[in-house]
């Protein structure tokens, strides 16, 4: 009805909403003023030049040249959907609540609404989706309690065990600072420095580091959390989401090719395609349990991310499932903005020791507070769906106070005789981990680097052993020898065919290479990619 104006406004002819010949489809600023001509620019003649007070133009320009913000340093690559999640009522055969208080997981057939979002890792923002890199799988539990972030990974174990590491971690498989291209060398310079990777890198150069989409991919919080139950009595955690109908698939390096030559947003569309179809994707939660002490039996630290704990050992016991089944209004709103991160934690659910956790959980809210900004818990996406009134204000784009309605609007301050918010006075038991120690800067003991790769080279598939190698050599033929020989070494100390393997790929003499010293190849170590610039 194109003949609405503010007399015959959808509000009648008293609707206020509306200025004269303005109705519900006409363009305005966000100022409000009707945008008389969207394709002219108002200049001095038809020729120009412009002129600095056009507000309407530089409205629109100013706000598009804003239109994107930093992309995530990480996970840059993603997309999402919304969903629930339900209990079982159980953990395994036992009931929930002997294990923890958390009330997302107690009763059974319970949902609590979540949103998901799944990503690469080192690519940027518009990359293709078919490139060998681990799996984000993000998690966002919209609890009675609050916000219950489970922020993990499509693979079970990571790179490194200490956040200091992070950073250079993350370098390496970056582009390269002089000429932004991706650099194998890089990569292997750095891993072969770094043992505690080798379980990562058997999983990620295999099919296993290219998931065939997002939907048939497992889920993993990687680190080591704690349940706290109504004692405060604490389990060490770990999470896993493996998916039911759909199952598990991964991609070749030569089907990934095949892939990313017609379609580099396989992945996102396949994820958009199938809810829009009905087809939801479902993932059921299991969690492996241990006592809450150190297992001196264990051959690794259960709080080292660089392992599994072994199945047969610490099964997996079942606590709900997840089902996607509605895809975001707005991808930017409700993907890009959305905010993830380990500190997100709900009552009976909690950290533990694990060094990657603690770090992990500074540099999300950190990383955040600069990408989206200092209100970004105000926005719809990252708000909890239920009760919040704190005594935070101001900061840029705030636009509402917390405070309830009735409180009193000039206090912001906490305690108050005024009618101010106050604390809870629900009491728990807490649980009060118990620390005592030096401070000191150490790695742990029962670092074990190699075993678990190398059960996991032998528990490959045929196939998807010969693409690892396949990708290992292609990827390592680059690098410097010192490199490649240092990376054999690794290998053969994971399984000796599997350096064995690498080695024939490369056409080295295995016992040379593990013969070989780092030192020896000292001299060879030039930069071949470029110069760094000098200072100043
Ligand atoms: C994203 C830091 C290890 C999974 C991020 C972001 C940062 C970060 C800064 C960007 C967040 C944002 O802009 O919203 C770190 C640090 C780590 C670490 C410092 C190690 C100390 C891990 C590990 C996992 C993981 C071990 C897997 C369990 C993710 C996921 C995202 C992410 C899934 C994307 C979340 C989303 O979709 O928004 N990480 N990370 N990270 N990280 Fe980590």
């Amino acid at each position: 009805n194109l003949g609405k104006n503010k007399e015959q406004g959808p509000g009648g002819a008293e609707d206020e909403r509306f200025s004269q010949d303005e109705h519900e489809d006409t363009l305005t600023t966000r100022q409000g003023h009707p945008v008389r001509n969207n394709q002219n620019m108002r200049t001095v003649g038809n020729r120009g030049p412009a002129t600095l007070e056009n507000y309407d133009f530089i409205e629109k320009i100013s706000h598009f040249d804003r239109e994107r913000v930093p992309e995530r340093v990480v996970h840059a690559r993603g997309t999402g959907a919304h969903g629930y999640f339900e209990t079982y009522g159980k953990v395994g055969d036992e009931p929930v609540e002997k294990y923890t208080r958390a009330k997302v997981f107690s009763g059974e057939g319970k949902q609590t609404p979540l949103l998901v979002r799944f990503s690469t890792v080192t690519h940027p923002a518009g990359s293709p989706e078919t490139l060998r890199d681990p799996r984000g799988f993000a998690v966002k539990f919209y609890t009675e309690d609050g916000n219950w972030d489970l922020v993990g990974n499509n693979l079970k174990v990571f790179f490194i065990r200490d956040a200091i590491k992070f950073p250079d971690l993350i370098h390496s498989f970056k582009p390269d600072p002089v000429t932004n291209i991706q650099d194998t060398e890089r990569i292997f310079d750095f891993i072969s420095q770094t043992p505690e990777a080798m379980h990562m890198i058997t999983f990620l150069f295999s099919p296993w580091g290219i998931p065939a989409n997002y939907r048939h991919m497992q889920g993993s919080g990687v680190n080591t959390y704690r349940w706290v139950n109504e004692k405060g009595e604490a389990q060490l955690i770990k999470y896993h989401w493996e998916p039911l109908k759909q199952g598990i698939k991964n991609l070749t390096q030569e089907e990934a090719n095949a892939i990313q030559a017609e379609n580099f947003n396989h992945a996102t569309q396949d994820l958009y395609e199938a809810i829009d179809r009905g087809e939801y994707p479902e993932w059921e939660l299991c969690v492996q349990m241990m006592d809450d002490h150190e297992h001196p039996e264990l051959d690794f630290d259960p709080l080292d991310d660089t392992k599994i704990w072994p199945e047969d050992q610490f099964p997996f016991l079942k606590v709900g499932k997840m089902v996607l089944n509605k895809n975001p209004d707005h991808y930017y709103n409700e993907i890009e903005q959305a905010s993830f991160g380990t500190g997100v934690l709900v009552d009976g659910l909690d950290f533990s020791d694990d060094k990657m956790l603690q770090g992990r959980t500074f540099s999300y809210s950190d990383t955040q507070r600069y990408r989206v900004g200092a209100n970004y818990l105000q926005l719809p996406v990252n708000a909890p769906r239920k009760h919040v009134a704190t005594n935070q204000e101001g900061g840029q784009m705030s636009h509402y106070v917390d405070r309830p309605e009735g409180s009193n609007p000039h206090v912001n301050y906490e305690p108050s005789t005024l009618n101010g918010l106050e604390e809870s006075n629900h009491k728990v038991t807490p649980h009060q981990p118990y620390a005592e120690g030096k401070l000191i800067k150490e790695t742990i003991d029962r670092e074990n680097n190699f075993k678990q790769a190398g059960e996991r080279y032998r528990l490959l598939k045929d196939w998807e052993r010969e693409d690892l190698i396949n990708n290992l050599v292609n990827s390592l033929k680059p690098a410097h020898s010192h490199i490649q020989h240092k990376m054999i070494q690794m290998f053969s100390e994971c399984d000796e065919d599997y350096g064995k393997q690498v080695a024939n790929g490369l056409g080295i003499d295995v016992d040379l290479a593990k013969a070989s010293m780092n030192e020896e190849f000292g001299e060879e170590i030039t930069p071949t990619k470029g110069k760094l610039p000098k200072k100043g």
